[in-house]
């Protein structure tokens, strides 16, 4: 994978789309809010954050150089050899639509998506690329959609600590057509260190339930731009794609 040059054209893509919201925004005021999301513990909390923060996130995290979604997408579409017309993709917690929009342009056109916040699902319904959308609250209501239907599971940065609890990836698991892809993200700086250890943990548990096996793992050192003060830079980032037991 490219990554140097995917990540000058996302930027560039992402700096776009930011243009048409307050334009005034700065990296300080990006890195404030995400501090104060911190002070959010319950999932209720955390959905109701991204309400308030719906409506100025993608220029937000065009400013933080969140290079996720792509590069998610890439992974997922490096590997997947099937029909891409008609496979069918799962975004879980898709916010705005930015996973899948970069899945449309590699060429995959069925999307479902499922988010806690209805501010985000409703900018992502006006994306018009979702055939269906979804509110549920991961880890507390169960995914309501139909089980091993989907070729591609995707989740993209919400299995973190204080989001998505890790156990809902055995949901995630169950809904995937068998021989689908599920791919999931995390991120490796220090706050979320247990949670990435205890998620690597559950993802191994599976591999020896045989539910799934091992594609591929990312390790990506420049996921977005560290905001903590502990550190300055880039903090790293992890892809993991696992495929479905026939
Ligand atoms: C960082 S955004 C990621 C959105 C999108 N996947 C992307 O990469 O741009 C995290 C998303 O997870 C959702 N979220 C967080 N905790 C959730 C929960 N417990 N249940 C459902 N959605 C949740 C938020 O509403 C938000 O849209």
């Amino acid at each position: 994978m490219h990554y140097q040059e995917s990540r000058a054209t996302f930027t560039r893509q992402m700096h776009e789309t930011a243009g048409m919201a307050n334009s005034r925004r700065t990296f300080s005021d990006v890195r404030n809010k995400i501090l104060s999301a911190h002070k959010n513990t319950g999932a209720q909390d955390k959905v109701g954050f991204y309400d308030i923060w719906a409506e100025n996130y993608e220029q937000d995290v065009a400013l933080l150089d969140y290079r996720a979604p792509l590069l998610a997408a890439e992974c997922v579409s490096s590997f997947f050899t099937g029909d891409r017309e008609k496979a069918t993709v799962l975004d879980v917690a898709c916010g705005t639509g930015l996973v899948s929009a970069h899945l449309k342009k590699m060429g995959f056109h069925h999307f479902v998506g499922v988010d806690g916040s209805m501010t985000m699902l409703e900018l992502a319904k006006k994306t018009g690329l979702y055939q269906e959308l979804k509110q549920c609250l991961l880890g507390h209501d169960e995914i309501s959609v139909e089980a091993e239907i989907y070729d591609i599971v995707i989740i993209v940065g919400a299995l973190s600590v204080g989001h998505v609890p890790f156990t809902v990836i055995r949901e995630l698991c169950d809904v995937t057509k068998p021989g689908g892809y599920v791919c999931m993200t995390t991120r490796g700086n220090a706050d979320n260190w247990q949670y990435k250890a205890e998620l690597e943990k559950m993802i191994r548990a599976l591999e020896e339930e045989q539910k799934w096996s091992r594609v591929t793992v990312v390790q990506v050192e420049e996921w977005e731009r560290a905001v903590s003060e502990e550190g300055s830079g880039y903090i790293p980032g992890v892809i993991y794609l696992y495929q479905k037991s026939l």
